[in-house]
């Protein structure tokens, strides 16, 4: 089986494998992204991998991926499939968005989940407001945090599922919930779960999961997650009115009922329970992650901070609250906020995808159904483009006159067909709630705290490792 990849003519190079597990253990899965990068340099931007009998092909650099993801973007818009799922109910044409196959299903789910999320005008307020109110929590909670050192982990991821659940469900947690805090752990629990060896292993041979005590080490957080949101749903259900929508779940229910008469339709109740999962899953870790790196280059960087504190003072002052309309005025700190992202590379592989049809990529043949990995690390540190490549250097997004650049090599939310779907959510979250605080606070390392790691832990996405930090007011 392992001598599959060598059948194609112009299929990429790669290491060689050993029999049976083929290059898995040439990985390390606690950095596989640095792994990836490091084979690159031996074997170029397009190589390829043996994990057991599955074929992978790792594409690396900004050149190679502009190609892939933009020029050929629906050649390898497809997912592959993930069996350790499939007792949650992933099967089929029933995957909800993020590993749902590149059909009809992922369509449909993709246009009603932005479509509802842009429209979040309905209701009584708008996503802007939405975020800005939470902010205004958060500054609120983090007061009373001053003069001591503290982890901001699950305030700020507490925060940022709250826009995510009062989109989904209309209501927000407090910070002191102890419910809602137990499933944050979960959250956190299940991306290190599903992103050890352990879990690609049983990916590889689903039979594995028919076990039921490794079925449940790697789906245990998830056993915990889906009963609380299927609450949440049954609630929903039994106050629903067709004339009243009130939130994400109202809206994916009125669309079932609309899509009644249609046999073939994909909006059911699993896919509305795995939508809802995608949505927290996706949307909450990656922008509070994000948001944790922003504060601890800030403590890192007090000479960025200080620009950012005086382009807030001059253009926003210290009363009125930030808005999106600022940004523009505000190029530091956009400048800054990009160059939170391209460090922090909190998604250092993307999400894997699969190639719906032959294709080829500088060259290389690519043959239908191989899986493909886009390296967006290797973008957002790539050496031919950055100047600073492995340095916190907001200037990169900065022209010689300060005035805010786009660079197209910034692919943090990945780019083409399956381009990250909360990208516009998440930069509103980024800008809002970072300027919100850095408006209220300044952020300082705490007395005899050692300085804290510039390098990530990773679990999917990669984070901070844990650190303190002590916030004083500027008010
Ligand atoms: C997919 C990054 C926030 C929902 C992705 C992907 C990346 C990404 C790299 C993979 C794209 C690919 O397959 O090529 C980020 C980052 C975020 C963020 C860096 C924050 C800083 C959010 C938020 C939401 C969200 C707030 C939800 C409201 C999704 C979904 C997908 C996705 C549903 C799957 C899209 C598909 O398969 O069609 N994101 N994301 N993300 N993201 Fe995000």
């Amino acid at each position: 089986m392992w001598h599959k990849r060598k059948t194609w003519a112009r299929f990429p190079p790669g290491p060689p494998s050993k029999p049976f597990v083929g290059n898995m253990l040439q990985i390390d899965f606690r950095n596989p992204h640095i792994a990836m990068c490091k084979l690159s340099k031996e074997y170029g931007d397009v190589y390829s991998l043996q994990f057991l009998w599955t074929n992978l092909v790792v594409l690396n650099g900004f050149e190679v991926m502009k190609e892939a993801l933009l020029n050929k973007s629906e050649d390898i818009a497809d997912r592959p499939n993930f069996p350790i799922y499939e007792p949650l109910g992933f099967i089929g044409n029933t995957k909800g968005v993020v590993f749902a196959r590149y059909g009809i299903s992922w369509k449909e789910h993709r246009r009603f989940s932005l479509s509802t999320l842009r429209d979040f005008g309905m209701g009584k307020k708008s996503l802007e407001q939405r975020v800005t109110e939470e902010a205004g929590f958060l500054c609120s909670r983090l007061q009373s945090e001053q003069g001591r050192p503290f982890d901001p982990r699950f305030l700020i991821n507490n925060a940022v599922s709250n826009v995510i659940c009062s989109i989904a469900f209309g209501e927000r947690f407090e910070y002191s919930d102890a419910k809602f805090q137990k499933l944050l752990h979960l959250f956190m629990e299940a991306l290190t779960a599903e992103s050890g060896l352990l879990a690609q292993i049983a990916n590889e041979i689903p039979i594995l999961m028919k076990i039921p005590w490794l079925a449940n080490k790697i789906l245990e957080p998830e056993y915990s997650i889906f009963p609380f949101l299927n609450d949440l749903i049954s609630e929903h259900r039994k106050s629903f009115d067709p004339n009243h929508i009130r939130d994400f779940i109202d809206a994916y229910m009125l669309e079932m009922e609309k899509m009644k008469e249609n046999g073939d339709s994909s909006f059911n109740e699993t896919n509305l329970l795995l939508t809802t999962y995608d949505l927290f899953g996706a949307g909450t870790e990656t922008t509070s992650t994000t948001l944790r790196w922003g504060f601890l280059f800030m403590m890192l960087y007090p000479e960025a901070q200080s620009k950012v504190h005086l382009e807030i003072d001059k253009v926003i002052g210290r009363e009125r609250k930030p808005t999106m309309g600022d940004v523009l005025k505000m190029p530091y700190t956009n400048a800054v906020v990009h160059e939170i992202q391209r460090c922090g590379d909190i998604v250092p592989l993307g999400l894997p995808h699969m190639a719906y049809r032959d294709t080829e990529i500088k060259g290389h043949f690519i043959p239908k159904g191989t899986t493909v990995i886009t390296n967006l690390s290797s973008v957002l540190k790539d050496e031919k483009v950055w100047k600073k490549p492995y340095q916190f250097y907001p200037e990169h997004f900065l022209d010689e006159n300060g005035k805010f650049v786009k660079q197209e090599a910034f692919i943090a939310f990945s780019a083409g067909r399956r381009v990250c779907l909360g990208e516009s959510l998440a930069r509103m979250e980024l800008f809002l709630f970072f300027t919100s605080l850095m408006q209220q606070f300044r952020f300082e390392i705490p007395d005899n705290e050692p300085r804290p790691r510039e390098d990530g832990l990773y679990a999917f996405t990669l984070c901070p490792h844990p650190y303190k930090m002590c916030v004083v007011s500027r008010m």
